[in-house]
C-alpha cells in the first residue's frame, strides 16, 4: 500500500488555493506515485473561510487555531500560505512539533526573523522547503543544466525583470502594501523570485547591491511599488534587476537573461514553453553562418514520472511549475531526503532575504551595500 502524506494548508487565499490544487492533482500529473498526498486539514482565520475551503477543495478537517495543526500527530506536512510576516513563527512552531514545512516565499521579513528561523532549521531532520516555483518549468531546469554544462561559460552579466500592472489605479494592497507585513513591497514579493532564479541558475551568489525604490501611491502603501537594483555577483559578473507593480501593459512578466563569455540564455514566463539559447561557438559566416538564438521547445518535457500527462508535447503554464515544486517537495518527504537535494531548501532561502535586505538598506543609505549572509 502507498504511504499517505497528510498535508495541512494554512491560509486560504490565492496560494492556499494553489497549494490545494497542486496537492490534489499530483495523482494526475505523475505516474506510479509512491505516495498518496492527502488534503488533511485546512486552517484559516475564520470558521466561514475554513469551512468554505474544506468543502471547495476536499479537505477532511478545518480549524481556525494554528496550534491544532502543529499538535495534531496525524499531520505530516504544514504548507504555509499566509502573509510574509507570519511565516517565521509558523515555521518555528511547525518544526519544533516535528512537522515537515513547505513555506511560501519570501521566507521571512526581517534579519532577526531569519536568524531565529535559521537556529531552528539548522539542526532539524524535517524536510523544509520554500516555494520557488519558477525553478520548475522544463525551460528553467534546462537553463540551469546548460549553465552547469559550461555552455554559456563564465557568467559576465544578467538582467531580470518581474513586472506587474496590478498596482495602477488601486485603492488598497491589503497586507502586501504594509511594510511590516510584507517585508518590503514589490522587492520582497516579486524580487524574491528574480533573485532566486538568477542565483539558482548561475550557481553564483550576489556579493553587493545598489538599490533604488519608488512609491507611486503613498496614500495606500508605505513600501516600494517599483524597485531597481544593480547587483554584483561573487565571480565579478554584473547585472540589473527591476521589479514593479505599476508597469502599464504588463501581466505576469518575469524575464531573465544571463550572458556568459561563451553563450547566453533567455527565459520569459509569458512564454514558459520556450528557452532561448545562444551558442557563441557557432560559425558566424558566411552571411551569419549558424549564429543566433536557438529556441528550445522545452514545453511539458518533464522527466519521468512527470512528462506523461497531459503529454510531453502539451504546453505548460504557471500552475504546472507549482505542481512540480509540490511534487519535488513531497517526493523528498517520502524519501526522507532532509537535504532536499532536488528542491529549494528553506534554510538556503534565508540568504535570498539577506540580498533583499541589502537592497533595501542601499535604498536608504544611497550606497552600494555588501550582502551580509547568515548561511555560508
Ligand atoms: N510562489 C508564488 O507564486 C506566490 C504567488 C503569490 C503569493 N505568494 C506568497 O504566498 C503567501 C500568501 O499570499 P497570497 O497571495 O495567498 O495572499 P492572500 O492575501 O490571497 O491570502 C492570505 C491568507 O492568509 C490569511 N491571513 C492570516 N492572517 C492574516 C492577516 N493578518 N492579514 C491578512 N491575511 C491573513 C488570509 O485570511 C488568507 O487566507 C505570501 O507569502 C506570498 O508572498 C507566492
Amino acid at each position: 500500500m502507498r504511504k499517505t502524506i497528510n498535508v495541512a494548508v494554512v491560509g486560504t487565499g490565492f496560494m492556499g488555493k494553489t497549494h490545494s490544487y497542486a496537492i490534489s492533482n499530483l495523482r494526475y500529473f505523475y505516474s506510479d506515485l509512491l505516495f498518496e498526498a492527502c488534503l488533511h486539514t485546512v486552517c484559516s482565520r475564520t470558521e466561514e473561510n475554513a469551512n468554505k475551503a474544506k468543502e471547495q477543495y476536499g479537505f477532511k478537517y478545518e480549524v481556525t487555531d494554528y496550534d491544532k495543526v502543529v499538535l495534531n500527530p496525524e499531520i505530516d506536512v504544514v504548507s504555509i500560505c499566509t502573509p510574509n510576516s507570519m511565516h517565521a513563527e509558523q515555521i518555528i512552531k511547525a518544526v519544533r512539533n516535528g512537522k515537515h514545512v513547505y513555506c511560501e516565499k519570501p521566507a521571512v521579513t526581517t534579519r532577526d526573523e531569519a536568524i531565529m528561523v535559521q537556529n531552528v532549521l539548522k539542526d532539524t531532520q524535517n524536510v523544509c522547503g520554500i516555494v520557488f516555483n519558477n525553478r520548475y518549468f522544463p525551460a528553467t531546469m534546462r537553463a540551469k543544466q546548460l549553465v552547469e554544462e559550461g555552455r554559456i561559460g563564465n557568467v559576465v552579466g544578467f538582467s531580470g525583470r518581474y513586472l506587474h500592472s496590478s498596482g495602477l489605479n488601486r485603492s488598497s494592497y491589503g497586507w502586501r502594501g504594509d511594510r511590516k507585513m510584507s517585508g518590503g513591497g514589490a522587492l520582497y514579493d516579486l524580487g524574491s523570485h528574480v533573485v532566486d532564479l538568477i542565483t539558482h541558475i548561475t550557481g553564483n551568489r550576489i556579493k553587493s547591491v545598489i538599490g533604488k525604490g519608488h512609491i507611486l501611491n503613498k496614500a495606500i502603501t508605505d513600501c516600494d511599488e517599483h524597485f531597481s537594483m544593480i547587483a554584483r555577483l561573487e565571480n565579478g559578473g554584473l547585472g540589473t534587476i527591476t521589479v514593479s507593480r505599476i508597469t502599464i501593459g504588463t501581466n505576469d512578466d518575469l524575464e531573465i537573461e544571463i550572458h556568459g563569455d561563451k553563450g547566453a540564455i533567455k527565459f520569459n514566463l509569458m512564454e514558459p514553453n520556450k528557452l532561448y539559447f545562444f551558442d557563441g561557438s557557432k560559425k558566424t559566416s558566411p552571411y551569419g553562418g549558424e549564429s543566433g538564438y536557438t529556441v528550445i521547445d522545452c514545453i511539458g518535457k518533464y522527466e519521468y514520472p512527470g512528462g506523461v500527462f497531459p503529454s510531453s508535447k502539451a504546453p505548460v503554464s504557471w500552475l504546472r511549475g507549482h505542481v512540480h515544486s509540490m511534487y519535488i517537495f513531497l517526493q523528498s518527504v517520502y524519501e526522507g531526503d532532509t537535504e532536499l537535494e532536488k528542491g529549494a531548501k528553506l534554510l538556503d532561502s534565508l540568504n535570498i532575504n539577506c540580498i533583499l535586505e541589502a537592497a533595501l538598506v542601499s535604498n536608504e543609505t544611497g550606497k552600494e551595500e555588501e550582502v551580509r549572509y547568515i548561511n555560508n
